[in-house]
């Protein structure tokens, strides 16, 4: 139905949606979680299918069925999402992290329930998740300067001033800079000086995704929060919710801005979520070399 028309400005294209929320376990029966529905990353999934993509959707407790076309991946907790959009993202071409995220986790979970006794409950100490997105943009950027350094040719896009140096860790392969100076070519690569992204993709990986999209939900200050997470975040899209009654969680229809690293926003009026959907495929599709 709303998916006839579109365009197939995806088509050979992977992309990893990220959707729903993340549970944090307490106990066995127990978890922090959030309100998220999954219905913004359902829609991106099937309008991203429609416009010709191969869709991979990493789906966080969600009570929707399987989109058309996308294979799913189903996580529970912010770890295991991580190594599951970590682990998809190594080939893909677009990663949008329409998920949300628990920022924290209870530091300890308990192997057996949680009894009640007479006393006042003992206190649940959290401890911080990984950012995935901010992970995302981490891993690309250092891939980008290997890929530099090696002597691949390719012109260095610029990369994100504001982001803070993180060590990239497991679950992707991530391209090593040489020491500064030092191009070491891989065994049996015949080329001078190596190939970063030529390297990365006969072990089977690209070196990075080429368009990057976060979410971010706000209850104020909209715009110069989001402004400011877009580049805190190294990401190049970042759509931003206003959250309030009736507003973005479990509800069909939705308005957002999206904001576009190096460009004006773009307003999205309110209407159904794959009207967002849409618009962000828009932009990435224009953002796609
Ligand atoms: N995100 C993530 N991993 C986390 C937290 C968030 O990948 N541990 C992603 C979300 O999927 C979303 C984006 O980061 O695409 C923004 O999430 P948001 O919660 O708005 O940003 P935070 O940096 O966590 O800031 P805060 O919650 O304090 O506003
Ligand atoms: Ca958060």
């Amino acid at each position: 139905r709303v998916l006839r028309g579109r365009p197939l400005d995806l088509t050979g294209r992977k992309v990893v949606i990220s959707a729903g929320g993340t549970r944090e376990a307490i106990d066995p029966v127990r978890y922090i979680g959030n309100r998220s529905s999954g219905l913004q990353g359902y829609a991106l999934a099937r309008t991203a299918a429609a416009r010709g993509a191969e869709v991979t959707l990493v789906a966080a407790n969600v009570a929707l069925s399987d989109p058309a076309g996308a294979k799913v991946v189903r996580v529970e907790s912010a770890a295991e999402m991580r190594e599951a959009v970590l682990s998809a993202a190594a080939d893909a071409d677009v990663v949008v992290m329409a998920a949300a995220v628990a920022d924290f986790r209870p530091a300890t979970r308990h192997d057996t329930k949680i009894k009640k006794t007479d006393g006042e409950p003992e206190p649940i100490f959290l401890t911080k998740n990984p950012d995935i997105l901010a992970e995302l943009g981490t891993l690309r950027r250092d891939a980008r300067t290997a890929q530099v350094r090696s002597g691949d040719g390719t012109p260095p896009l610029p990369p994100s001033p504001s982001l803070p140096p993180e060590p990239a860790s497991l679950g992707v392969a991530t391209p090593q800079s040489p020491p500064s100076g030092v191009t070491s070519p891989e065994p049996g690569d015949s080329r001078p000086g190596g190939g970063g992204l030529e390297v990365a993709s006969r072990r089977g990986l690209r070196a990075y995704p080429e368009v990057i999209v976060g979410f971010a939900a706000e209850t104020d200050d909209v715009l110069a929060n989001g402004q400011a997470k877009l580049a805190r975040k190294g990401c190049d899209l970042l759509v931003v919710n206003q959250v309030g009654e009736g507003l973005a969680f479990g509800t069909p229809d939705n308005a957002a801005t999206v904001l576009v690293a190096g460009g004006e926003p773009v307003e999205v009026p309110f209407g159904p979520k794959e009207d967002v959907a849409d618009a962000v495929w828009d932009l990435v599709a224009a953002r796609l070399s």
